[in-house]
């Protein structure tokens, strides 16, 4: 377990990254964030809030509030780090395509900036988030890491050149690294632009969902505690060797069952239409998972029904926030 380390987490306001700080911070660690609070969606001070406000006792924590492309950033930082989440980015497969350059340039040079500053610093370990969006459409499934590599966007294509980076630094500086390429996560504070949220809003208002493409493409959706505990399990894993790890469910459903599903929880019925299909979304993505659970002991738990139960529960509590 990790317990009474310092930890910065980078993007630590943001759907995943918040997760990762409230299981971190209970367990004794010292906390810092690093967020820019960027305004693709908004809802990331109310994350910290609600936290902060669970967990009265532990107020121990540093919010740096400032941005990863200005290393004077890493100035704030008032101990020495021993492990680095990095989960700064900036997220979305369709806005990438319209926005290729701002993309870029965050997400590369922010992880270039946290691998400097890791490299000086001795920080002990650093793990990055990458995406399942690396391999593009699949040649075949599920996909192991092995598969080729043929990103399909802008923000695709930033992750795979961080992972690379995360690779490089590793094996020209013996920094210890891992990537993990992370499926669809979904959960209490998921992000509003991804489907579950927002079907879950428009079932509640019962409004129309627009669905791209004919519904039939399956996703392997994976519950926010499964990711946090294989963040965890990557931290504290011996092999950190600069080595990429798919962490799914690997039991994908289609877009249609989601909503199926989704509608049978809110006890409403769905009104769907469908449009076509966006630039950049795969048809498929399905984890093989075998890697992650023998090296770093990851083993799911949360199966799509329990996790879009408790994504429900979170939602009707939260829905006028
Ligand atoms: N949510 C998913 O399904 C998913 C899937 C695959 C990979 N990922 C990766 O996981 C990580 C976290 O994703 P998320 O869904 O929590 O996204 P998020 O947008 O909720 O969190 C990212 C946070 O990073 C911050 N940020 C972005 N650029 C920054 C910069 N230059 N300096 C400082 N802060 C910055 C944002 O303000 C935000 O709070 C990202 O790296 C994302 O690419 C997410």
């Amino acid at each position: 377990m990790i317990k009474n380390k310092n930890i910065l987490i980078s993007g630590g306001a943001g759907f995943i990254g918040s997760h990762l700080f409230e299981n971190l911070i209970i367990k004794d660690n010292y906390i810092i964030i690093i967020d820019n609070f960027n305004d693709y969606y908004s809802g990331k001070e109310e994350n910290i809030e609600e936290i902060t406000k669970n967990y009265e006792k532990f107020k121990d924590f540093d919010l740096i509030r400032g941005d990863l492309l200005n290393k004077s950033v890493f100035e704030e930082i008032n101990c020495d780090i021993d492990i680095i989440f990095h989960l700064a980015a900036q997220p979305g497969v369709r806005y990438s395509i319209e926005h290729a350059g701002k993309i870029t340039n965050n997400n590369i040079i922010s992880t270039l900036n946290i691998l400097e500053y890791a490299d000086k610093n001795n920080v002990k370990k650093v793990i990055y988030s990458s995406s399942s969006s690396v391999y593009g459409n699949p040649i075949y499934t599920p996909v192991d890491e092995e598969h080729p590599k043929n990103p399909i966007s802008p923000y695709a294509i930033s992750k795979l050149c961080c992972e690379m980076y995360v690779d490089y630094f590793f094996r020209e500086n013996n920094l210890p690294t891992s990537s993990l390429r992370f499926y669809t996560v979904y959960g209490p504070r998921g992000r509003p632009d991804m489907a579950i949220r927002k079907f879950l809003n428009l079932i509640f208002q019962d409004k129309e969902i627009t669905i791209y493409g004919e519904g039939e493409q399956l996703r392997d959706f994976t519950y926010i505690s499964d990711i946090v505990n294989g963040l965890i399990l990557a931290a504290e894993s011996n092999n950190s060797s600069g080595e990429a790890f798919n962490l799914g469910y690997s039991n994908p459903i289609s877009v249609n069952q989601l909503v199926e599903k989704m509608s049978k929880i809110a006890n409403k019925p769905k009104n769907i239409i469908y449009a076509d299909k966006q630039k950049g979304d795969v048809d498929i993505t399905h984890s093989d998972i075998n890697k992650a659970k023998t090296i770093l002991n990851y083993h799911p738990q949360i199966s799509i029904d329990e996790g879009l139960q408790k994504t429900y529960d979170w939602l009707r509590k939260n829905m006028n926030k």
